[in-house]
């Protein structure tokens, strides 16, 4: 039995009656209902699944019903509804990880929802207003349920987007397994104050080195979302033509080739591929960081060629998001520092009992009802440039909820006027991220290393 299970089990009994909250929520939700689609249900559900060659991983856990890993499909500007039912014995939430969205749709704990209990249920609907590959998981007792499995990606269709001859989603994460297929701690504190804990077993759609057939000669679409809760890419693709047409659900001003892209947890890529003429032939992608490089999986050509090239793919559309204003803008400092203060914390969602991190020196785990003051207080409309700098020896894929932000500068490295919603910050680097804030609410702002997240580095804006 594993730690949430018990823990799970505990506290249900214990803080039963905030049910009711969750209930009058879904009462409010049900008068705008109206106007939604039908919901997709998203049943949480624990597991068995082959992840090793020797046998089954119990305890897996997923969002049923939808495939596995699930892929979501959204359409641009179009309503969508789903509900959350919670069928494993640990509370939950979904977040909808870079979709713009109402704060009340968010799924944190606490700041902007009551948690799902097990046999509850939530009604998320929103409209998603940008295309691209977006992805969702829980926000309550993060590392386990994520370390578990419990994420899925999320494609939100363009009717005008260019035409491929192919698509293939990629969901790239680790396994925490022992030698026998079962799961191990989740983590280490003393790698939860470093790089964070990697898993043992690493996949691409829970599966070691897929391959998957495309004409050769064609245009292959690849997304690419790395749900893992540690590891950080070096993305190459070999055996073809590729380059980069997004990043984290939004176009880049330029493509580029993919030459060891450094991507963190929580960041997507999109690729086009040119695959080659010649049957049979093999494309890989590779993680080319450290000392293990890793294929995680190909595309094999198949048939005879369809001779066509990689120019020919029109311009994604760029996705309506407000241009922030420099002249006017304000700053905001954002110090991420490694802490030796130890914070208690009610933990319901997942305190790792541990403080190793902190934002403008303050360490808090978020998802959690000990309160903490904002990082900053936001006027609606506005623009904003956070000076984000990295006094620590790692990097952090920091995540901004709610709105984009655009890359400005940094001290290090060039860079190109990206929007994102997840930078992945280096050792030493100071970098500047540019928004409009116009979207009301608290809004998170964490590294997506979870062990970082949920051991202090964690913070959120508040927008009036
Ligand atoms: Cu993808 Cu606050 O998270
Ligand atoms: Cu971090």
């Amino acid at each position: 039995m594993t730690g949430w299970t018990r823990r799970g089990l505990l506290k249900t009994a214990a803080i039963a009656g905030a049910t009711g909250v969750g209930l009058s929520a879904i009462g409010r939700l049900g008068s705008l209902a109206a106007a939604s689609p039908e919901p997709v249900v998203l049943q949480t559900a624990k597991i068995q699944a082959r992840l090793m060659d020797i046998g089954p991983t119990n305890n897996v856990l997923t969002y049923g019903n939808a495939g596995m890993p699930p892929v979501l499909r959204m359409r641009k500007g179009e309503p969508f509804a789903a509900r959350l039912v919670n069928a494993i014995d640990d509370p939950t939430t979904i977040h909808w990880h870079g979709i713009r969205l109402p704060n009340k749709m968010d799924g944190v704990p606490f700041l902007v929802q009551p948690y799902v209990y097990t046999g509850d249920h939530f009604d998320y609907a929103f409209t998603p207003p940008d295309a691209g590959t977006f992805w969702y998981h829980p926000h309550c007792n993060t590392l386990e349920q994520m370390g578990h499995g419990l994420t899925g990606v999320i494609v939100v269709e363009n009717p005008d987007d260019p035409k491929f001859d192919a698509e293939f989603v990629l969901n790239l994460r680790d396994w925490r397994l022992g030698d026998d297929s079962q799961f191990i701690d989740q983590f280490r504190p003393r790698d939860a104050a470093r790089t964070g804990t990697y898993g043992t077993v690493r996949t691409a759609n829970w599966l070691d080195q897929p391959q998957y057939d495309a004409p050769a000669g064609g245009l292959v679409r690849l997304r690419v979302a790395i749900t893992d809760v540690t590891r950080i890419y070096a993305f190459r693709v070999e055996g073809a033509e590729a380059t980069v047409m997004a990043l984290d659900g939004n176009p880049v001003p330029q493509r580029f080739s993919p030459d060891a892209l450094l991507l963190g947890p929580g960041q997507r890529m999109e690729l086009a591929i040119r695959m080659p003429d010649q049957e049979g032939a093999v494309v890989s992608l590779r993680d080319v960081r450290g000392t293990k490089p890793k294929i995680l999986a190909t595309v094999r050509a198949t048939g005879g060629s369809l001779k066509r090239d990689v120019r020919d793919v029109a311009p994604l559309e760029v996705n309506p998001v407000a241009e922030v204003d420099l002249a006017a803008a304000q700053h905001i400092s954002l110090a991420l520092s490694a802490t030796a203060e130890n914070v208690p914390s009610d933990g319901i969602c997942g305190s790792l009992g541990y403080s190793f991190w902190a934002i403008n020196k303050v360490p808090w785990p978020g998802d959690t009802s000990d309160p903490t003051a904002p990082l900053a207080e936001l006027k609606l409309g506005k623009s904003y440039v956070i000076d984000m700098e990295n006094l620590t020896p790692q990097s952090h894929p920091m995540h901004l909820h709610g709105m984009s932000f655009k890359v400005l500068s940094s001290s290090t490295r060039p860079v190109q006027p990206l929007i994102s919603d997840t930078y992945l910050i280096q050792p030493n680097e100071k970098v500047q991220l540019g928004f409009v804030a116009d979207n009301p609410g608290d809004w998170l702002l964490h590294c997506h290393i979870i062990e970082h997240q949920k051991s202090g580095m964690t913070s959120y804006v508040r927008v009036v």
